[in-house]
């Protein structure tokens, strides 16, 4: 019998809208339709305010569709409660953003075991845990430093560290490389590579650069809030 694969996320004619300050909304996704599937890699590009971190948000069940159901891992997220949400997220998602948001007065050991508070470990293996995970990323001799001590790429791989600690099934990266140099911006994505082929993370990520979307094998491109785009990634970008 086949296997069948399964499906992550699966967003159903998803809106969304905002309230505008002086009455009315603002529609930013217009019927958002999409699945993806246990161990693709995604990227997610289209121009600056077209709705790709409000359609990461609700994926990361950070924020709720105006409208549309949303599956995580075939439950419906959309009805739960804020609390709920939260459990949900910690479960499942790991998150790397383009500005690291690591705390600065924390050192990295401490940052990396930040989402493992919630998970009712005992202390020493928390910090167990934390270690290995700085080893992959190449930074175990770095435990002890604050955040501001380290480059930008080190920053994102102590973000990546603290994604990978809660050991996620699926990895939600907004821009992760939009604050780093394209030598540190490929190293990341190499490591997200190995990531999604060697332990089967699914990934999706947001990104401005085709050079950098291209280490994903499908591509979402979003436009004024619709899908215009969505398939195997394109030689080059022409055409999106
Ligand atoms: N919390 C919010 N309240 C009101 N409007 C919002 C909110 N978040 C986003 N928007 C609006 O939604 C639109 C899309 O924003 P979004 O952040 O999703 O764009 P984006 O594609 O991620 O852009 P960028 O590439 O610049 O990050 C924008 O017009 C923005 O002003
Ligand atoms: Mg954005």
């Amino acid at each position: 019998m086949k296997k069948i694969q399964d499906t992550v996320i699966s967003l159903k004619k998803i809106n969304k809208s905002f309230p505008l300050e002086m009455g009315g909304v603002q529609q930013v996704l217009f019927d958002i339709n999409f699945d993806i599937k246990a161990g693709e890699f995604v990227a997610v590009m289209g121009p600056s305010g077209s709705g790709k971190s409000t359609c990461m948000n609700i994926i990361g069940a950070l924020d709720t569709p105006t409208s549309g159901t949303y599956e995580l891992y075939g439950r419906d997220v959309t009805g739960l409660t804020p609390d709920e949400l939260a459990m949900a997220r910690n479960e499942s998602i790991g998150f790397v953003f383009q500005q690291f948001n690591l705390l600065p007065k924390r050192s990295v050991l401490d940052n990396v075991m930040l989402p493992l508070m919630y998970r009712g470990l005992p202390m020493g293996d928390r910090i167990a845990r934390a270690r290995e995970m700085l080893r992959r990323v190449g930074l175990e001799k770095f435990e002890s430093y604050l955040p501001t001590q380290l480059s930008g790429g080190m920053k994102q791989r102590v973000a990546i560290a603290r994604a990978l600690a809660g050991e996620p099934k699926l990895i939600l990266a907004d821009e992760p490389t939009g604050a780093l140099d394209s030598k540190m911006g490929n190293e990341i994505l190499q490591f997200f590579k190995q990531l999604n082929q060697d332990m089967g993370i699914t990934i999706v990520m947001i990104t401005h650069e085709f050079d950098i979307a291209k280490y994903a094998n499908r591509l979402i491109h979003i436009r004024d809030g619709k899908i215009n785009y969505d398939g195997k990634m394109p030689r080059d970008d022409r055409g999106l």
